[in-house]
């Protein structure tokens, strides 16, 4: 008797129950009255007392391991919604997507504005190496004019540098193709600069480059032009002011006309109305030379500018830091879908 439980509860443990059909077929071979276990039963009704005792609670092991069988179809069952619970009129769960953060926005827009009459975008390595950054730039070893940028180099190369302006992509452009070019570079740059709420160890710039014959300082002036007009609206006011950049000669700076209306203007433009907002030049014949365009057929301008420079100016930021920290409460604010 003892043996025959015993193989009924490892039956029983093996059974799998899945279709309510698999469920009354069970019911019926085992639980209904006619079934094995009541047969058991019965069975053990007629036994001596003094096997009962043993017997009794193995047989009401096998009749709980039965029906604890059943009830854990029942449960599963129960725990499958109901389709109709679904109320598929009901508007979808809205996911919030992301924003473009506003540096990349400004680069974009500064980007089209130059595409638009022919520029094509060009990128280059942000590790680059010591003749593209400064040597082809006019500026060989111990040139003074390297100081204006205080560099970062890789230390177990000395000739390995991260880039401090994307003038660099400007010599790889002019090294693989001839004239004509029109091109603009995006990028990221580093500078061994203090961190501040006016400058930053890397930040990105734009530079341009249009290299063509005849192309003199009045085109220069006129793309310059076309682009602020664009940029910040046809009333806006700049002017060129004479400077120097080792690969451009004559050189400019260009202000902007930021006005001196609140205390905030004063301080921005140091109390002239004025701000600078890029460099530019005719490229310096000897940059030419160094990529084997012949100067004599060609010539061509640059600029350059800093695009969280520009974001400050568009967005009324104050604080350069905050285009890097990336605090949702800033990033909100330009949550625009273009
Ligand atoms: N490369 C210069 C800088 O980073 C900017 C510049 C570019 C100036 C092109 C003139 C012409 O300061």
């Amino acid at each position: 008797m003892q043996e025959k439980i015993n193989k009924l509860i490892k039956d029983i443990n093996k059974v799998v129950l899945e279709t309510d059909e698999d469920v009354k077929i069970f019911q019926e071979k085992y639980l209904s009255k006619k079934g094995i276990i009541g047969d058991v039963f019965r069975q053990f009704k007629t036994m001596p007392n003094s096997e009962k005792k043993e017997l009794g609670s193995l047989l009401n092991q096998l009749k709980k391991i039965a029906t604890g069988k059943i009830e854990h179809v029942a449960q599963a069952q129960n725990n499958t919604p109901d389709k109709e619970l679904f109320d598929l009129t009901m508007p979808a769960s809205y996911n919030k997507i992301g924003s473009l953060h506003p540096l990349s926005k400004v680069q974009n827009k500064i980007v089209s504005i130059f595409q638009k009459v022919g520029f094509l975008m060009s990128e280059g390595p942000e590790i680059e190496d010591d003749w593209h950054n400064f040597t082809a730039l006019n500026m060989p070893k111990h040139h003074p004019a390297r100081d204006m940028q205080d560099t970062f180099f890789i230390s177990i190369n000395p000739d390995t540098l991260l880039r401090t302006h994307t003038s660099s992509v400007q010599i790889r452009y002019m090294e693989k193709t001839k004239p004509p070019i029109r091109i603009i570079s995006p990028g990221r740059v580093y500078r061994k600069e203090d961190i501040s709420m006016r400058s930053h160890c890397l930040f990105h710039q734009i530079e341009g480059l249009y290299i063509d014959e005849n192309v003199n300082f009045a085109d220069l002036k006129k793309m310059i032009m076309y682009f602020v007009e664009n940029l910040f609206g046809k009333d806006v006011k700049i002017r060129f002011r004479p400077s120097f950049f080792p690969f451009t000669e004559p050189s400019a700076e260009i202000d902007i006309y930021w006005g001196l209306k609140t205390e905030a203007d004063h301080r921005i433009t140091k109390g002239t109305g004025w701000l600078e907002i890029m460099g530019c030049g005719m490229i310096d014949p000897n940059v030419l030379n160094n990529v084997n365009i012949d100067s004599n057929k060609f010539s061509g301008f640059a600029f350059g500018l800093g695009i969280e420079r520009i974001a400050m100016l568009l967005y009324q930021v104050n604080d350069l830091r905050l285009f890097f920290e990336n605090d949702l409460r800033f990033l909100k604010q330009f949550q625009t879908t273009k």
